[in-house]
């Protein structure tokens, strides 16, 4: 019994999940997809021998299909998800859950509403080999407790159309998901300020900010976004303890000796350097739902990184420290 996979945007990663999906994982199949695109949607079902929908949420209710993926732009994905919830079936939405955290608020009644869960976000730094080897130390508790979180998330460039604003709440997103995992605690407050701007800046991008989060138990943690850096795909985190740091292990690429140098490359961007957590992610993904049910990250984990993420713009916007209020967790989600 193969899962039976609808995807719903065949875009840039939406492609590398059907691709992972019917060549590289097993239990499942990408049988159908969607997108708004209906030309280039009909190529990629083509070269994957998908079904091609030309409406998704055709698609989702269609009884050919067992499980969902949403891999739209991010607008879209409340609108997929949701269809998904009312028919009943898995849905894995790629991060961000929804731009607005009342957005995410409607997802998380919607599955309420329905009495099971069903939704998993695309948190996948959860299910990366480093990120995991940190968190196993930090419990192990044989550092004692984590005091300071240094990251970095920089990117080779990006598009024109990135804004300051995305920094936080496209690509800092990630550190705002993995960092409360990895402590095992929400945050208090955040706060975001500039260094000296990059030449590469433009009138809509400021790049790059530095993050402060500050988590309920006082540990400190700074994430440099640097969006335009130039030179690759970069993730770092050296987690300060009482006794002991830990870092997050660099990706083990081979060391070249050439034009009398030593030179180790770095991933160019993040479907190289989150391979591994990508396949993982997605193997538990179809292992649980093939056991009817998730047990990945929630719709409220969703909600919450769309809370501290809008927080951090205004604390940006407005060059102050905001405090970070959620509303009280349903039990439903504890
Ligand atoms: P993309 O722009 O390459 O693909 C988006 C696709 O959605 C396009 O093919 C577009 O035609 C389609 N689309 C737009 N509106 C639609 C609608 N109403 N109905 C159906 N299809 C529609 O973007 P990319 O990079 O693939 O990103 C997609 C999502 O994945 C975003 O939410 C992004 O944040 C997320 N993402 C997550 C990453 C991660 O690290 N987990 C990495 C890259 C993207």
């Amino acid at each position: 019994d193969v899962l039976r996979v609808g995807v719903v945007g065949t875009g840039a990663i939406g492609r590398t999940h059907i691709e992972r999906i019917n060549n590289t994982l097993q239990g499942a199949r990408a049988v159908a997809c969607s997108d708004v695109n209906v030309e280039f949607g009909t190529s990629v079902a083509e070269k994957y021998g998908c079904k091609f929908f030309e409406d998704g949420e055709e698609m989702i209710a269609s009884d050919e299909v067992d499980a969902v993926v949403v891999t739209t732009i991010d607008e879209f994905h409340e609108k997929y998800v949701t269809a998904a919830v009312k028919a009943g079936k898995f849905v894995l939405c790629e991060k961000p859950l929804a731009p607005k955290a009342d957005a995410c608020k409607r997802i998380m009644e919607a599955e309420m509403a329905g009495g099971k869960h069903l939704v998993q976000v695309g948190f996948m730094r959860r299910y990366d080999p480093g990120y995991n080897q940190l968190k196993k130390m930090l419990d192990s508790g044989e550092f004692g407790d984590a005091l300071m979180v240094h990251c970095c998330h920089r990117n080779a460039t990006c598009p024109d159309y990135t804004t300051t604003a995305m920094s936080v709440e496209n690509t800092m997103i990630h550190e705002i998901d993995v960092m409360r995992w990895l402590l095992g605690e929400e945050y208090d407050e955040v706060e975001v300020v500039f260094p000296k701007a990059s030449r590469k800046s433009t009138e809509i991008l400021r790049d790059p900010q530095i993050m402060y989060l500050t988590t309920k138990s006082g540990v400190r943690i700074d994430v440099e976004a640097f969006v335009k850096c130039g030179y690759g795909y970069d993730i770092k985190c050296e987690v300060c303890c009482e006794d002991g740091t830990l870092n997050l292990p660099e990706p083990a690429n081979a060391m070249i000796r050439t034009n009398a140098s030593r030179v180790t490359p770095i991933c160019k961007d993040w479907s190289e350097r989150f391979i591994d957590a990508y396949n993982i992610e997605f193997q538990a993904w179809i292992n649980a739902c093939k056991e009817n049910r998730v047990d990945g990250p929630t719709s409220w984990d969703g909600y919450v990184g769309q809370v501290t993420a809008s927080t951090a713009s205004i604390a940006r916007d407005t060059q102050t420290k905001q405090k970070i209020v959620l509303e009280e967790c349903p039990e439903f989600y504890k």
